[in-house]
């Protein structure tokens, strides 16, 4: 009976020994958290012990090459430092990571139970400013394909065109950093390049306007962007247009015409000529614009302002006068005086007609008095008031046309 107590007493007193020798193995442990790092940044790898007792930790990169051996460095990458090594707390620090010290870190602790724990650490590589370019020149009149590109992220980055705030649906694509850079296949895939390419009509009107890429990113922050500004080089054929001087020209004044040029690339040069002749002596030409000191009547003719680009040309005339200073007295309100002008020989060409009208009714009513005395009379007797009134006027013209 005795023996049997003590039997149990030791029975039961050794399965709780043998529980709590297996709680000191099993509740040994490492916990472990993810980390992501910028690019070129410091990661910071902690491990939680619980229930340390002093067995041997040994952390590994994703390659599992050891990198510290119970504290102790074991591979030779200074950018790995030992922080922290406590009961509670393994602390790994890496300075300037890259995207190939990506992966899982283990953690392992040498008991008769192996245990381990990983970290996965995630880089981010956020984009620069992207690049924009054009495929081809764009022209007038055609479509440009622009074509935005950022050449490496990770996760790969959202690309939006915008023109004046207003966007603008693009193309995106996503290639691995590594198809573009053919010379080093290193990259694995692991970073991409985003491009994005939009097409749009432009005409002259474009010239100049400003279209901006944007490049956004989880490590960029939700406000912050990466910008690319392009302004617009839209080429175009030139226009050309000679402003005509004010006043009309005597012989003597001086003369400027000048001759605006538009034109995308602006053309170099205009080239003025006579049209049928040879531009006269003493003419003098400064960029676009033509000058005469003093003009004389052999500078007559019709001058002719010509640009040229690679896109066309284009021409416009002015033909000058030149009177002589006698002339120009009697000419000087040349445009009034024609207006007067034309206003009296109206006048007389009115008289005339109304003479006409009246002779010719006169000569009917006398006509029709003495065939047909009651038809008509009434339209006729109006004829007739009508220019009885005017009879002063009529009897002076009468006079005036004989
Ligand atoms: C850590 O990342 C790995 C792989 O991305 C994932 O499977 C795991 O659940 C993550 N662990 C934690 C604690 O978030
Ligand atoms: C491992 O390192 C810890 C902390 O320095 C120490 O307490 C422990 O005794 C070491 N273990 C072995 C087996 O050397
Ligand atoms: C960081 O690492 C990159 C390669 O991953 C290297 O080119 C660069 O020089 C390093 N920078 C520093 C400060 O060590
Ligand atoms: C130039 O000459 C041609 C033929 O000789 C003629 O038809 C044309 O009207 C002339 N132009 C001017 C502006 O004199
Ligand atoms: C130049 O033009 C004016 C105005 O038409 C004219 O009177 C003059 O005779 C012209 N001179 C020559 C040389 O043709």
């Amino acid at each position: 009976m005795a023996f049997l107590t003590i039997w149990n007493y030791y029975s039961s007193l050794s399965v709780v020994f043998l529980l709590i020798f297996v709680c000191t193995v099993r509740c040994q442990a490492v916990h472990a958290e993810n980390v992501t790092v910028l690019e070129g940044g410091t990661a910071q790898i902690s491990f939680q012990l619980q229930n340390y007792d002093g067995s041997i930790v040994v952390i590994q990169n994703p390659r599992r090459q050891t990198l510290f051996f119970n504290g102790t460095r074991a591979l030779r990458d200074d950018r790995f430092q030992m922080v922290l090594f406590t009961p509670l707390l393994v602390r790994i620090s890496l300075t300037n990571a890259s995207v190939w010290d990506e992966g899982d870190y283990f953690c392992q602790l040498y008991t008769d139970d192996t245990h381990h724990q990983v970290a996965t650490l995630s880089v981010s590589v956020p984009p620069e400013v992207p690049l924009v370019e054009a495929k081809v020149q764009p022209v007038e009149g055609a479509e440009v394909e622009l074509t935005c590109l950022s050449s490496r992220s990770k996760p790969p980055t959202v690309l939006r065109w915008f023109r004046e705030h207003h966007e603008i649906p693009g193309l995106q694509s996503h290639v691995p950093t590594s198809l573009l850079r053919m010379v080093s296949q290193q990259d694995n895939g692991k970073t991409v390049s985003v491009r994005s390419t939009i097409r749009i009509p432009v005409d002259r009107r474009d010239d100049g306007a400003v279209l901006s890429c944007e490049a956004s990113h989880p490590a960029l922050g939700a406000a912050q962007r990466r910008v690319r500004h392009y302004r617009l080089d839209v080429h175009f054929a030139p226009t050309v247009h000679i402003e005509p001087p004010a006043s009309i020209l005597r012989e003597g004044d001086p003369l400027t015409l000048a001759c605006s040029v538009t034109g995308n690339p602006l053309p170099r040069a205009v080239q003025w000529s006579r049209v049928n002749a040879t531009l006269p002596e003493r003419v003098e030409i400064r960029g676009s614009t033509l000058m005469v000191s003093r003009l004389s009547r052999a500078h007559n003719g019709t001058y002719l302002c010509q640009a040229h680009n690679l896109y066309g040309g284009a021409a416009d005339h002015y033909t000058l006068l030149v009177y002589d200073p006698g002339a120009v007295v009697e000419t000087h309100g040349a445009v009034p005086f024609a207006i007067i002008g034309g206003i009296l020989t109206m006048l007389v060409f009115a008289v005339i007609c109304a003479l006409i009208i009246t002779t010719w009714c006169s000569l009917r009513q006398k006509g029709s008095y003495l065939t047909h005395e009651a038809s008509g009379l009434d339209e006729h007797g109006e004829v007739q008031q009508a220019f009885l009134n005017d009879g002063d006027v009529q009897e002076g013209n009468k006079e005036y046309l004989l």
